[in-house]
Protein backbone atom coordinates (compact mmCIF):
# COMPACT_ATOMS: atom_id res chain seq x y z
CA UNK A 1 0.00 0.00 0.00
CA UNK A 2 1.35 3.47 -1.13
CA UNK A 3 1.98 6.35 1.75
CA UNK A 4 -1.33 8.11 0.46
CA UNK A 5 -3.42 4.93 0.62
CA UNK A 6 -2.28 4.16 3.84
CA UNK A 7 -2.88 6.86 5.59
CA UNK A 8 -6.61 7.09 4.16
CA UNK A 9 -6.78 3.51 5.52
CA UNK A 10 -5.76 4.72 8.96
CA UNK A 11 -8.02 7.46 9.10
CA UNK A 12 -10.97 5.31 8.28
CA UNK A 13 -9.87 2.85 10.75
CA UNK A 14 -9.82 5.89 13.79
CA UNK A 15 -13.51 7.07 12.47
CA UNK A 16 -14.36 3.50 12.55
CA UNK A 17 -12.67 3.54 16.61
CA UNK A 18 -14.11 6.90 17.41
CA UNK A 19 -17.66 5.63 16.47
CA UNK A 20 -17.23 2.35 18.66
CA UNK A 21 -16.17 4.58 21.75
CA UNK A 22 -19.09 6.98 21.06
CA UNK A 23 -20.78 3.81 22.46
CA UNK A 24 -19.33 3.64 25.69
CA UNK A 25 -21.49 5.99 27.64
CA UNK A 26 -23.52 7.07 30.50
CA UNK A 27 -26.63 7.86 28.60
CA UNK A 28 -28.44 5.80 26.02
CA UNK A 29 -28.74 7.64 22.74
CA UNK A 30 -26.01 10.12 23.35
CA UNK A 31 -22.73 10.35 24.54
CA UNK A 32 -21.27 11.30 27.98
CA UNK A 33 -18.74 9.23 29.76
CA UNK A 34 -17.55 11.21 32.81
CA UNK A 35 -14.45 10.52 35.02
CA UNK A 36 -14.35 7.50 36.43
CA UNK A 37 -16.86 6.18 35.14
CA UNK A 38 -18.21 2.49 33.97
CA UNK A 39 -18.61 4.09 30.29
CA UNK A 40 -15.39 5.41 31.44
CA UNK A 41 -14.11 1.41 32.05
CA UNK A 42 -15.82 0.59 28.58
CA UNK A 43 -13.57 2.78 26.69
CA UNK A 44 -10.39 1.75 28.42
CA UNK A 45 -11.42 -2.00 27.60
CA UNK A 46 -11.55 -1.05 23.93
CA UNK A 47 -8.17 1.12 23.86
CA UNK A 48 -6.68 -1.57 25.55
CA UNK A 49 -7.53 -4.27 22.86
CA UNK A 50 -6.61 -1.56 20.01
CA UNK A 51 -3.38 -1.10 21.98
CA UNK A 52 -1.98 -4.91 23.10
CA UNK A 53 -2.97 -5.43 19.05
CA UNK A 54 -0.27 -3.28 18.13
CA UNK A 55 2.31 -4.82 20.39
CA UNK A 56 1.99 -2.38 23.19
CA UNK A 57 1.61 -2.29 26.94
CA UNK A 58 -0.95 -0.57 28.68
CA UNK A 59 -0.99 0.12 32.33
CA UNK A 60 -3.60 2.65 33.91
CA UNK A 61 -2.56 4.76 36.80
CA UNK A 62 -4.29 5.92 39.55
CA UNK A 63 -6.17 8.77 38.53
CA UNK A 64 -7.68 6.66 35.81
CA UNK A 65 -5.53 8.08 32.80
CA UNK A 66 -4.86 5.40 30.57
CA UNK A 67 -1.41 4.75 28.88
CA UNK A 68 -0.33 2.19 26.29
CA UNK A 69 3.69 2.58 25.54
CA UNK A 70 5.84 0.91 22.88
CA UNK A 71 8.81 -0.98 23.89
CA UNK A 72 12.30 0.63 23.56
CA UNK A 73 15.68 0.59 25.39
CA UNK A 74 15.84 2.69 28.91
CA UNK A 75 17.00 5.54 27.74
CA UNK A 76 15.20 5.91 24.39
CA UNK A 77 13.98 9.44 24.61
CA UNK A 78 10.24 9.00 24.41
CA UNK A 79 7.35 10.98 23.46
CA UNK A 80 3.45 11.49 24.81
CA UNK A 81 1.03 11.60 22.27
CA UNK A 82 -2.91 11.83 23.81
CA UNK A 83 -5.52 13.89 25.07
CA UNK A 84 -8.93 12.93 27.19
CA UNK A 85 -11.13 10.01 26.94
CA UNK A 86 -14.00 11.92 29.31
CA UNK A 87 -17.15 14.04 27.37
CA UNK A 88 -18.90 16.48 27.97
CA UNK A 89 -23.10 15.90 28.62
CA UNK A 90 -24.71 15.23 25.24
CA UNK A 91 -21.03 15.26 23.45
CA UNK A 92 -19.64 14.82 19.88
CA UNK A 93 -17.43 11.65 19.16
CA UNK A 94 -13.93 13.41 18.60
CA UNK A 95 -13.35 15.65 21.45
CA UNK A 96 -10.19 14.15 23.13
CA UNK A 97 -10.91 10.84 21.75
CA UNK A 98 -9.18 11.84 18.02
CA UNK A 99 -6.28 12.43 19.61
CA UNK A 100 -5.56 9.60 21.73
CA UNK A 101 -6.86 7.61 18.35
CA UNK A 102 -4.11 9.37 16.42
CA UNK A 103 -1.92 8.63 18.71
CA UNK A 104 -2.71 4.81 19.10
CA UNK A 105 -2.32 4.54 15.00
CA UNK A 106 1.17 6.73 15.05
CA UNK A 107 2.57 4.75 17.56
CA UNK A 108 1.60 1.62 15.74
CA UNK A 109 3.09 2.56 12.30
CA UNK A 110 6.08 3.61 13.81
CA UNK A 111 7.68 0.74 15.01
CA UNK A 112 11.21 1.47 13.21
CA UNK A 113 11.87 4.64 14.71
CA UNK A 114 14.40 5.38 17.37
CA UNK A 115 11.69 6.87 20.09
CA UNK A 116 9.57 5.54 22.58
CA UNK A 117 5.86 6.40 22.71
CA UNK A 118 3.37 6.69 25.63
CA UNK A 119 -0.24 7.29 24.22
CA UNK A 120 -2.46 9.34 26.91
CA UNK A 121 -6.03 9.10 27.16
CA UNK A 122 -6.52 11.88 30.65
CA UNK A 123 -9.19 10.82 32.52
CA UNK A 124 -10.72 14.16 32.99
CA UNK A 125 -10.54 16.77 31.10
CA UNK A 126 -14.28 18.61 30.91
CA UNK A 127 -14.35 18.43 34.52
CA UNK A 128 -18.43 17.26 34.25
CA UNK A 129 -18.03 15.12 37.65
CA UNK A 130 -16.47 17.52 39.77
CA UNK A 131 -17.06 20.71 37.86
CA UNK A 132 -13.42 21.62 37.83
CA UNK A 133 -11.41 20.28 34.63
CA UNK A 134 -7.74 18.71 34.30
CA UNK A 135 -8.10 16.47 37.29
CA UNK A 136 -6.46 13.43 35.01
CA UNK A 137 -3.83 15.41 33.78
CA UNK A 138 -3.43 17.67 37.05
CA UNK A 139 -2.53 14.45 38.78
CA UNK A 140 0.07 13.28 36.60
CA UNK A 141 1.78 16.44 36.67
CA UNK A 142 1.45 16.50 40.76
CA UNK A 143 -0.85 19.64 40.68
CA UNK A 144 -4.08 18.46 42.97
CA UNK A 145 -4.86 20.29 45.74
CA UNK A 146 -6.54 20.00 48.61
CA UNK A 147 -9.24 21.87 47.72
CA UNK A 148 -9.88 20.28 44.44
CA UNK A 149 -9.73 16.77 46.45
CA UNK A 150 -12.57 18.23 48.79
CA UNK A 151 -14.94 19.06 45.86
CA UNK A 152 -18.10 16.83 45.86
CA UNK A 153 -19.84 15.02 42.93
CA UNK A 154 -23.57 15.15 42.43
CA UNK A 155 -23.66 12.57 44.96
CA UNK A 156 -21.64 14.08 47.95
CA UNK A 157 -18.86 11.34 46.71
CA UNK A 158 -15.53 13.92 46.79
CA UNK A 159 -12.65 13.50 44.24
CA UNK A 160 -10.20 11.98 46.98
CA UNK A 161 -12.72 9.06 47.34
CA UNK A 162 -13.60 8.74 44.21
CA UNK A 163 -10.15 8.28 43.40
CA UNK A 164 -9.64 6.35 46.62
CA UNK A 165 -12.04 3.94 45.41
CA UNK A 166 -11.01 3.52 42.11
CA UNK A 167 -6.93 2.68 43.50
CA UNK A 168 -8.63 0.07 45.75
CA UNK A 169 -10.55 -1.73 43.21
CA UNK A 170 -7.35 -1.79 40.97
CA UNK A 171 -4.46 -2.89 42.94
CA UNK A 172 -2.26 -3.02 39.11
CA UNK A 173 -3.27 0.71 38.73
CA UNK A 174 0.54 2.89 38.38
CA UNK A 175 1.12 5.22 40.52
CA UNK A 176 0.69 8.81 38.78
CA UNK A 177 3.28 11.03 37.15
CA UNK A 178 4.83 11.64 34.05
CA UNK A 179 5.90 8.66 32.34
CA UNK A 180 9.83 8.01 32.63
CA UNK A 181 11.98 9.46 30.05
CA UNK A 182 9.26 11.42 28.40
CA UNK A 183 10.85 14.62 26.36
CA UNK A 184 7.86 16.10 24.76
CA UNK A 185 4.23 15.86 24.66
CA UNK A 186 1.60 15.94 21.57
CA UNK A 187 -2.13 16.82 20.83
CA UNK A 188 -3.97 16.52 18.36
CA UNK A 189 -7.42 17.83 19.06
CA UNK A 190 -10.50 19.12 16.85
CA UNK A 191 -10.13 23.46 16.90
CA UNK A 192 -13.44 23.59 18.20
CA UNK A 193 -14.21 26.49 16.50
CA UNK A 194 -14.44 27.40 12.65
CA UNK A 195 -11.14 29.24 11.62
CA UNK A 196 -9.65 26.55 10.10
CA UNK A 197 -12.98 25.86 7.88
CA UNK A 198 -13.41 29.80 6.95
CA UNK A 199 -10.17 29.96 6.10
CA UNK A 200 -9.82 25.95 3.58
CA UNK A 201 -7.69 24.52 6.05
CA UNK A 202 -6.94 21.09 6.86
CA UNK A 203 -4.87 21.74 10.57
CA UNK A 204 -3.71 24.34 12.43
CA UNK A 205 -0.42 25.19 14.33
CA UNK A 206 -1.37 25.87 17.85
CA UNK A 207 1.02 28.99 19.36
CA UNK A 208 -0.88 29.38 22.65
CA UNK A 209 -3.90 28.35 25.01
CA UNK A 210 -6.06 31.08 26.08
CA UNK A 211 -6.16 31.12 30.03
CA UNK A 212 -9.56 30.65 31.60
CA UNK A 213 -11.74 31.64 35.13
CA UNK A 214 -14.27 30.14 36.27
CA UNK A 215 -16.70 30.47 39.35
CA UNK A 216 -20.52 30.78 40.39
CA UNK A 217 -22.27 34.14 41.01
CA UNK A 218 -24.82 33.94 43.43
CA UNK A 219 -27.94 36.70 43.98
CA UNK A 220 -29.88 36.17 47.18
CA UNK A 221 -32.91 38.05 47.14
CA UNK A 222 -36.96 37.33 48.72
CA UNK A 223 -39.35 34.61 48.39
CA UNK A 224 -43.02 36.25 47.67
CA UNK A 225 -46.01 35.24 46.35
CA UNK A 226 -46.45 36.36 42.53
CA UNK A 227 -49.69 37.57 42.26
CA UNK A 228 -49.47 39.62 45.34
CA UNK A 229 -46.34 41.95 45.83
CA UNK A 230 -46.37 44.90 43.48
CA UNK A 231 -43.45 44.67 40.96
CA UNK A 232 -41.18 47.58 42.87
CA UNK A 233 -41.62 45.73 46.25
CA UNK A 234 -39.89 42.63 45.11
CA UNK A 235 -36.31 41.89 45.40
CA UNK A 236 -36.50 39.35 42.99
CA UNK A 237 -32.69 37.40 42.47
CA UNK A 238 -33.86 35.74 39.47
CA UNK A 239 -34.47 38.97 37.43
CA UNK A 240 -31.17 40.33 38.97
CA UNK A 241 -29.17 37.16 37.61
CA UNK A 242 -31.27 38.11 33.97
CA UNK A 243 -29.99 41.53 33.86
CA UNK A 244 -26.45 40.49 34.93
CA UNK A 245 -26.49 37.97 32.19
CA UNK A 246 -27.47 40.43 29.50
CA UNK A 247 -24.02 42.45 31.14
CA UNK A 248 -21.89 39.52 30.67
CA UNK A 249 -22.63 39.51 27.06
CA UNK A 250 -21.95 43.30 26.70
CA UNK A 251 -18.36 42.57 28.49
CA UNK A 252 -17.33 40.25 26.65
CA UNK A 253 -18.55 42.44 23.48
CA UNK A 254 -16.45 44.74 24.50
CA UNK A 255 -13.12 43.49 24.36
CA UNK A 256 -11.28 41.92 20.81
CA UNK A 257 -11.00 37.90 21.52
CA UNK A 258 -12.64 37.99 24.84
CA UNK A 259 -15.50 35.69 25.62
CA UNK A 260 -17.85 35.08 28.65
CA UNK A 261 -20.19 32.34 29.41
CA UNK A 262 -22.89 31.85 31.64
CA UNK A 263 -23.88 28.16 30.69
CA UNK A 264 -25.70 26.81 33.92
CA UNK A 265 -28.58 28.73 36.17
CA UNK A 266 -30.78 27.11 39.09
CA UNK A 267 -33.29 29.18 40.85
CA UNK A 268 -34.59 28.86 44.29
CA UNK A 269 -37.23 27.90 45.47
CA UNK A 270 -38.16 27.45 41.54
CA UNK A 271 -41.59 27.26 41.25
CA UNK A 272 -44.01 29.08 38.76
CA UNK A 273 -45.83 31.53 41.74
CA UNK A 274 -42.91 32.23 43.65
CA UNK A 275 -40.20 35.14 43.36
CA UNK A 276 -37.22 33.80 43.53
CA UNK A 277 -35.16 33.87 46.72
CA UNK A 278 -32.11 32.94 45.08
CA UNK A 279 -30.36 32.28 41.78
CA UNK A 280 -26.86 30.45 41.01
CA UNK A 281 -25.57 31.24 37.71
CA UNK A 282 -21.89 29.79 36.39
CA UNK A 283 -19.47 32.06 34.83
CA UNK A 284 -16.85 30.76 32.19
CA UNK A 285 -14.32 33.93 30.92
CA UNK A 286 -11.39 33.74 28.56
CA UNK A 287 -8.96 35.02 26.65
CA UNK A 288 -4.94 34.75 25.46
CA UNK A 289 -4.31 37.37 27.36
CA UNK A 290 -4.21 37.17 31.42
CA UNK A 291 -4.70 40.72 31.69
CA UNK A 292 -7.68 41.31 29.61
CA UNK A 293 -9.04 38.14 30.84
CA UNK A 294 -8.78 39.04 34.99
CA UNK A 295 -9.92 42.77 33.95
CA UNK A 296 -13.27 41.69 32.35
CA UNK A 297 -14.13 39.49 34.92
CA UNK A 298 -13.57 42.10 38.09
CA UNK A 299 -16.01 44.40 35.39
CA UNK A 300 -17.93 41.10 35.22
CA UNK A 301 -18.02 40.96 39.61
CA UNK A 302 -18.48 44.65 39.77
CA UNK A 303 -21.48 45.23 37.24
CA UNK A 304 -23.24 41.93 39.56
CA UNK A 305 -22.88 43.89 42.80
CA UNK A 306 -23.63 47.41 41.39
CA UNK A 307 -27.28 45.26 40.04
CA UNK A 308 -27.71 43.93 43.11
CA UNK A 309 -27.39 46.80 45.36
CA UNK A 310 -29.59 48.74 42.75
CA UNK A 311 -32.03 45.78 43.23
CA UNK A 312 -32.02 45.52 47.04
CA UNK A 313 -31.00 41.94 46.90
CA UNK A 314 -27.30 40.62 47.88
CA UNK A 315 -24.56 38.88 45.95
CA UNK A 316 -21.86 36.54 45.87
CA UNK A 317 -18.66 35.23 43.64
CA UNK A 318 -16.87 32.10 44.26
CA UNK A 319 -13.88 31.35 42.19
CA UNK A 320 -13.81 27.52 41.20
CA UNK A 321 -10.89 27.52 38.96
CA UNK A 322 -8.25 29.56 37.22
CA UNK A 323 -5.51 29.08 35.01
CA UNK A 324 -3.21 31.41 33.14
CA UNK A 325 -2.54 31.46 29.73
CA UNK A 326 -0.10 28.73 28.31
CA UNK A 327 2.20 28.90 25.28
CA UNK A 328 2.93 26.11 23.67
CA UNK A 329 7.17 25.28 23.53
CA UNK A 330 8.71 27.19 20.95
CA UNK A 331 10.72 23.91 19.89
CA UNK A 332 7.96 21.77 19.60
CA UNK A 333 5.49 24.68 17.49
CA UNK A 334 8.93 24.74 15.08
CA UNK A 335 9.18 20.87 14.75
CA UNK A 336 5.42 20.65 14.13
CA UNK A 337 5.55 23.79 11.77
CA UNK A 338 8.36 21.56 10.06
CA UNK A 339 6.11 18.54 10.02
CA UNK A 340 3.06 20.57 8.51
CA UNK A 341 5.17 22.48 5.82
CA UNK A 342 7.13 18.56 4.80
CA UNK A 343 3.51 17.22 4.37
CA UNK A 344 2.32 19.81 1.88
CA UNK A 345 0.02 22.14 4.02
CA UNK A 346 0.37 25.78 4.54
CA UNK A 347 1.30 26.66 8.27
CA UNK A 348 -2.12 28.31 9.72
CA UNK A 349 -0.46 29.64 13.53
CA UNK A 350 -3.67 30.06 16.08
CA UNK A 351 -4.67 30.22 19.81
CA UNK A 352 -6.59 27.87 21.08
CA UNK A 353 -9.66 29.49 22.67
CA UNK A 354 -10.68 26.25 24.15
CA UNK A 355 -8.61 24.56 27.15
CA UNK A 356 -6.67 21.29 26.62
CA UNK A 357 -4.78 19.04 28.93
CA UNK A 358 -1.73 20.90 26.76
CA UNK A 359 -1.90 23.39 29.13
CA UNK A 360 -1.38 21.70 32.62
CA UNK A 361 1.70 19.69 30.84
CA UNK A 362 3.20 22.68 29.46
CA UNK A 363 4.68 24.02 32.46
CA UNK A 364 6.59 20.22 32.91
CA UNK A 365 7.36 18.61 29.98
CA UNK A 366 7.80 20.71 26.22
CA UNK A 367 4.25 20.58 25.01
CA UNK A 368 2.75 20.92 21.50
CA UNK A 369 -0.79 20.99 19.89
CA UNK A 370 -2.23 20.35 16.16
CA UNK A 371 -5.66 21.04 15.27
CA UNK A 372 -7.99 19.32 12.72
CA UNK A 373 -10.44 21.59 10.99
CA UNK A 374 -14.14 21.34 12.59
CA UNK A 375 -16.84 21.28 10.19
CA UNK A 376 -19.31 24.20 11.00
CA UNK A 377 -17.46 24.71 13.38
CA UNK A 378 -19.55 22.73 16.25
CA UNK A 379 -18.16 21.12 19.40
CA UNK A 380 -19.82 20.35 22.40
CA UNK A 381 -22.83 18.81 20.64
CA UNK A 382 -23.60 15.66 19.12
CA UNK A 383 -23.00 16.80 15.21
CA UNK A 384 -19.49 17.62 15.96
CA UNK A 385 -17.83 15.86 13.17
CA UNK A 386 -14.50 15.59 11.64
CA UNK A 387 -13.48 15.14 7.63
CA UNK A 388 -11.43 11.91 6.68
CA UNK A 389 -9.22 13.62 4.61
CA UNK A 390 -7.73 15.63 7.34
CA UNK A 391 -7.60 12.98 9.49
CA UNK A 392 -5.09 11.41 6.62
CA UNK A 393 -3.33 14.96 6.93
CA UNK A 394 -3.08 14.78 10.43
CA UNK A 395 -1.73 11.19 10.23
CA UNK A 396 0.84 11.97 7.94
CA UNK A 397 2.11 15.08 9.83
CA UNK A 398 2.17 12.86 12.96
CA UNK A 399 5.04 10.66 11.33
CA UNK A 400 6.74 13.89 10.07
CA UNK A 401 6.86 14.92 13.74
CA UNK A 402 8.39 12.30 14.76
CA UNK A 403 10.95 12.26 12.44
CA UNK A 404 11.81 15.43 13.16
CA UNK A 405 11.59 14.90 17.07
CA UNK A 406 13.91 12.18 16.80
CA UNK A 407 16.34 13.46 14.64
CA UNK A 408 16.48 16.46 17.50
CA UNK A 409 17.29 13.90 20.29
CA UNK A 410 19.68 11.86 18.67
CA UNK A 411 21.55 15.05 17.13
CA UNK A 412 22.80 15.31 20.67
CA UNK A 413 21.39 19.41 20.58
CA UNK A 414 18.21 19.37 22.79
CA UNK A 415 16.62 21.38 20.50
CA UNK A 416 13.16 21.42 23.13
CA UNK A 417 13.71 23.67 25.86
CA UNK A 418 13.07 21.83 29.05
C1 LIG B 1 -12.93 22.16 27.29
O1 LIG B 1 -13.59 21.57 26.46
C2 LIG B 1 -13.12 23.56 27.51
O2 LIG B 1 -14.14 23.93 28.10
O3 LIG B 1 -12.31 24.34 27.01
MN1 LIG C 1 -14.37 19.59 25.40
MN1 LIG D 1 -11.20 18.50 24.48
Amino acid sequence: MNEGAKAEATAARILARCAELARCTETPGAICRTFLSLAMDEAHALLRRWAVEAGMTVQLDRAGNFIASTKAAEDTPRLMIGSHLDTVPDAGAYDGVLGVLLGLAIAEAQSECGLGIDVVGFSDEEGVRFGTPFIGSKSMTGRLTAELLGRRDGAGVTAREALDAFAKARPDAVSTGLPQGVRGYLEFHIEQGPVLESEGLALGVVTKIAGQSRGVLTFVGRAGHAGTTPMVQRQDALAAAAEWIGRVEEIAHGAEGLVATVGQISAEPNAVNVIAAGAKCSLDVRHAEDAVRTRALSEIVRAAEEIAARRGVRCGWSETHTEAAVPMDAAMIAMVEQAVERAGHPVRRMASGAGHDAMVLAPHVPSGMIFLRCPGGLSHHPDEAVLAGDLAAAFKVGLLFLDEFERAWSAGERRTSA
